[in-house]
């Protein structure tokens, strides 16, 4: 496989190059194909410990554990009480005598750094208040089956600055898409990230759109900010995404959203299964990035 993962954790792509991101799409792109099963990870287990709901993140996991010959563990909020019934650290050293890697699903960031600071194994980062990755892999093997290639792609992004974009944005310059974004006020994502990835910045999402290859937008009141939800409702007005902002696209261009989508507020049902729609393949290829990257991470 061309540039393996080097590093012990995937906690977003800082430490990730060009190389090991090609190659962990050429190998979930190969496993699709092949419609994958295999006996690497075979005696090894995964522990996917969630402090949020799941629906794509917890299944695509458990299931690329199994389909590659291992196991995964589910162990919730309730049950765990990270950094609640026990401190973040003591968890990470009970668990890394008892599996062979860790995905965790976490509200602050900082915790699943601390995790894969105490704990030997592997830690993946299956969505922190700052990044998901694992979305984003599967969002470039969308585009790339859609376009044949990711360099020089337009995906204009629409609505809140949050974890997906951020890891959209930290993954795009390593392989050469282009980003444009149009937030409301008050809602824009790092901009450390933004300038990195050169991406045009806007408060306008037709200004965004106009001629883009995908629009992608995620809810604008995530995981965590329920007690926001009000206020957000008004100041994301106008951000939207209907069928006559989806006419602004590129004749080809298609609609991405990582789901679960919240009708009626960033997006319409006309939208998510309309034609231009391909948010159904990016969720199943969810599961085929997945087992890329526990095979680099645990294999
Ligand atoms: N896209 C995504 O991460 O979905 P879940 O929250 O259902 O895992
Ligand atoms: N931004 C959303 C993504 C859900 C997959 C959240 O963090 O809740």
């Amino acid at each position: 496989m061309r540039g393996a993962v080097t590093k012990k954790d995937f906690l977003d792509f800082q430490s990730l190059g060009r190389e090991e991101v090609l190659a962990l799409l050429d190998e979930a792109q190969r496993m699709k194909e092949e419609n994958y099963r295999g006996l690497e990870l075979s005696g090894r287990v995964v522990a996917l410990l969630f402090e949020k709901p799941s629906l794509r993140t917890r299944t695509t996991l458990e299931v690329a554990a199994v389909h590659l010959g291992g196991h995964a563990v589910y162990l919730d909020q309730k049950q765990v009480g990270l950094g609640e019934r026990e401190p973040v650290r003591d968890v990470a050293k009970n668990l890394e005598r008892f599996v062979d890697g860790i995905a965790a699903r976490v509200y602050r960031h900082e915790t699943v750094e601390e995790l894969a600071r105490h704990a030997r194994i592997p830690v993946v980062n299956a969505l922190s208040d700052r990044a998901h990755p694992l979305q984003a892999l599967a969002d470039l093997l969308t585009l790339r089956e859609v376009f044949g290639g990711l360099e020089g792609v337009e995906v204009a992004y629409i609505g809140d600055g949050n974890n997906v974009l951020h890891s959209l944005l930290e993954v795009a310059p390593l392989v050469g898409l282009r980003v444009r974004v149009a937030t409301p006020r008050g809602y824009e994502p790092d901009p450390q990230l933004l300038k990195r990835a050169n991406a045009l910045f806007t408060h306008d999402p037709r200004e965004a759109v106009q001629g883009a290859h995908a629009l992608y937008t995620d809810v604008w009141t995530s995981m965590g900010q329920e007690a926001e939800r009000e206020k957000r409702l008004k100041d994301f007005q106008g951000f939207q995404v209907t069928e006559k902002l989806l006419d602004l696209l590129h004749p080809d261009g298609v609609f991405l959203h990582c789901l679960p989508a919240h009708y009626g507020e960033e997006v319409t049902e006309a939208v998510v299964h309309g034609k231009r729609s391909r948010v159904f393949d990016q969720a199943e290829n969810r599961l085929h990035t997945a087992k890329a990257v526990l095979l680099a991470l645990l294999k």
